[in-house]
């Protein structure tokens, strides 16, 4: 794992942009796994800035999002579709039909999650995948528990997951309970993988995912196995990192040639 900390989301996100955007121009027909949250929002943003002043295209690229919430439609303000398109496909030159979201309202869920799975493969397989990480340790909707070999499936949300994402409805009881995400397997399946967070209230899970055992428990330790994952995070959610001198030294002295 390779731990970077810099001192905002922002400067996180253009570490990120500049990574996607030498993996586009190197392989204009990436493809590319996405995330929702507010986490992933300055990445997409400075993408975003980098189509409009740079030129960079994303005419050629597939996109495949973690994760949806069972029920709500492509046009409800708090489906993952309406939030993919309003905070980044809008925003760039990407082709819709390129881009794929699990379709929270299908009527056969267990096909839906076989047919994404095999959009998945014929696609090549994701170059990058980007992850937010949950409070509770899960990313995608993989819940703590959930089996570290899962591919896409549905899921039950745990009950902190429901009261971290009511800020984006009306009310708690508005939360769809269920939803159709990655799992952990597909995941890692990704070439490389750029996990984010931002904030203090982000730093004991950031510990646990990044020096805590590998366990089910805290899904997102798993990535400790994966061969080319960046942990990108702000000062705040690494505080509660014990190497955090480490890292940071790491990161200043890293040879040009490994960039
Ligand atoms: C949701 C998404 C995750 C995301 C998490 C964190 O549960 N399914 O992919 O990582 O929220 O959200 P935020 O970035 O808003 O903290």
């Amino acid at each position: 794992m390779e731990i970077i900390i810099r001192p905002s989301p922002e400067e996180c996100a253009s570490i990120g942009g500049r990574i996607i955007a030498n993996l586009i121009k190197g392989k204009p027909d990436a493809v590319l796994g996405l995330a929702t949250g507010s986490t992933p929002m300055p990445l997409y943003c400075e993408l975003a800035r980098m189509h409009e002043d740079e030129g960079l295209s994303f005419s050629e690229i597939t996109t495949f999002n973690l994760d949806e919430y069972i029920g709500l439609s492509g046009d409800h303000p708090c489906s993952y579709q309406y939030f993919m398109n309003k905070e980044l496909f809008s925003r760039i030159d990407i082709r819709a039909d390129s881009t794929h979201i699990p379709n929270g309202e299908a009527d056969d869920i267990e096909s839906e999650c076989l047919g994404y799975e095999q959009a998945i493969r014929s696609s090549g397989g994701i170059d990058l995948q980007v992850l937010g990480i949950g409070s509770d340790g899960h990313i995608g909707f993989n819940e703590p528990g959930s089996s570290l070999a899962s591919r896409t499936r549905i899921k039950t949300l745990t009950g902190k997951t429901i009261e971290d994402n009511a800020r984006f409805f009306d009310n708690l009881n508005q939360v769809p309970r269920h939803c159709i995400t990655m799992g952990v397997g597909t995941i890692m399946d990704s070439v490389s993988l750029i996990l984010y967070a931002f904030g203090e209230r982000k730093a004991d899970i950031i510990s646990k995912a990044v020096e805590g055992p590998v366990s089910a428990m805290v899904p997102a330790s798993i990535l400790q196995l994966h061969p080319r994952v960046r942990v990108i995070v702000d000062e705040a959610a690494a505080s509660k990192l014990t190497n955090i001198d480490y890292y940071k030294e790491v990161y200043v002295n890293k040879p040009d040639w490994q960039e």
